[in-house]
């Protein structure tokens, strides 16, 4: 039977046609929204969204799932913990999407500079308005805090040095060369920043950052700039700040985004004259859709050839895995499970294994995650078999 893969976002046609020739049964239905998809992606082995809700009820529903790919960068809206608990890979396409997101950002940079948009405003309601326009200060010379010094950060950080801009980090701080003043506090950098640019993930640490204490510590009349997640902002800490220190703010997320392509909105921030929005399109170029399909591509490839996730973000980091056996032996049957069982009747519990080959297919090795230490007697008895050329066994 072919391996089903349902898109369920806009995906462009070229990469379709790819899927097709690796004889996988493709279904392409970019309009489903995250209640279709618990029904839809029942059947499936893989999933591939962009900005769709992947809920528990699609997880739960489904009977053949094993990995879900997030044609993009974030991965907020797939319940990871519900694909823990049923062991589906969930992976992302960093870095493919980066620059289209900081050249938005550069662009919204200027676009508050100039007040881009309220010109094109006042121009089709048939206004000329040079003298209130020509106001503008300029980006050469000013700070500029990147906060989150990832794929984005750096590529803005590129951006903002060709300017003649100074610019501060706050975490990773070495670009090609290029050193970018690293400023751990927040408290510290803020206060410097003539505009600051939030380039961070979506994560339990990152929910409402930006908060009344940290407007408090920006400069009044600075610049804010956000084409990350709506939530690493407190919305309502943002609106006094516009209000009481003339912070002027420019947005490609938003609170309670429409999960459609086109719909109606409202928000309190549609008052706001200090306040500019894109619609989510920072990711949206051609350029960047079509390295995001081709990654997506890459990794469904690799799957299917190998079993290899690329980019696999649901792995654990922290294992319960203290102590790692590596025993080296010939490529024989039942070496292994003679190791195994050695293992076994001690009751440890083994966290993660691989066993590998060397050239020639005549050695492999094998390399054993633990949760508990193995006694001196367990390694005896392994070093034991003549098919077992070594044993290693360390604390890590
Ligand atoms: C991302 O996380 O890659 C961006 O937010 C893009 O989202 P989109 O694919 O829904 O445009």
């Amino acid at each position: 039977m072919k391996v089903q893969v349902l898109i369920a976002d806009k995906f462009p046609d070229l990469y379709i046609n790819q899927l097709k020739e690796m004889e996988l049964d493709v279904i392409y239905s970019p309009k489903l929204g995250e209640n279709d998809l618990p029904e839809a992606a029942k059947e499936v082995d893989i999933l591939v969204v962009r900005s769709t809700n992947v809920t528990a009820a699609t997880i739960n529903a489904s009977k053949n799932l094993n990995l879900i790919i997030r044609a993009g960068a974030g991965v907020n809206n797939i319940n990871i913990p519900a694909a823990n608990q049923k062991g589906i890979y969930v992976a992302n396409c960093p870095g493919m999407n980066s620059i289209a997101v900081a050249e938005l950002a550069i662009g919204l940079m200027i676009s508050l500079d100039r007040r881009i948009p309220d010109n094109v405003i006042d121009f089709r309601n048939g206004k000329w308005n040079k003298g209130e326009y020509s106001k503008a200060e300029g980006l050469m010379g000013k700070t500029l805090g990147i906060i989150g010094v990832g794929n984005i950060g750096k590529e803005v950080a590129k951006r903002a040095l060709a300017f003649g801009m100074n610019v501060y980090g706050k975490d990773i701080s070495r670009i090609e060369g290029v050193m970018i003043k690293d400023f751990s506090e927040m408290d510290q950098l803020l206060p410097l920043c003539d505009i600051i640019t939030i380039h961070l993930p979506a994560t339990s640490q990152t929910k409402g950052l930006f908060n009344k204490e940290m407007f408090s510590f920006m400069k009044p009349n600075s610049m804010l700039i956000n084409t990350a997640r709506a939530d690493i902002i407190d919305q309502d800490a943002m609106i006094e700040a516009i209000k009481t220190k003339n912070i002027r703010v420019a947005l490609d997320v938003i609170k309670n985004e429409p999960e459609n392509k086109a719909a109606d909105i409202s928000s309190p921030l549609q008052e706001l004259k200090n306040v500019y929005l894109t619609h989510h399109i920072g990711a949206s170029t051609e350029q960047a859709q079509n390295a995001v399909a081709a990654e997506t591509i890459r990794i469904i490839k690799d799957y299917i050839q190998s079993g290899v996730i690329a980019h696999w973000v649901n792995r654990a980091k922290i294992s319960d895995a203290h102590y790692q056996l590596v025993v080296k032996h010939f490529d024989k049957p039942g070496v292994l499970a003679s190791i195994m069982s050695i293992i076994r009747e001690k009751n440890v519990n083994i966290e993660e294994i691989e066993n590998i080959i060397f050239e020639g297919g005549v050695v492999a090795c094998c390399t054993i995650k633990l949760k508990t230490p193995l006694t001196t007697e367990m390694l005896k008895q392994m070093n034991e078999n003549s098919n077992v050329l070594s044993v290693s066994h360390v604390a890590i």
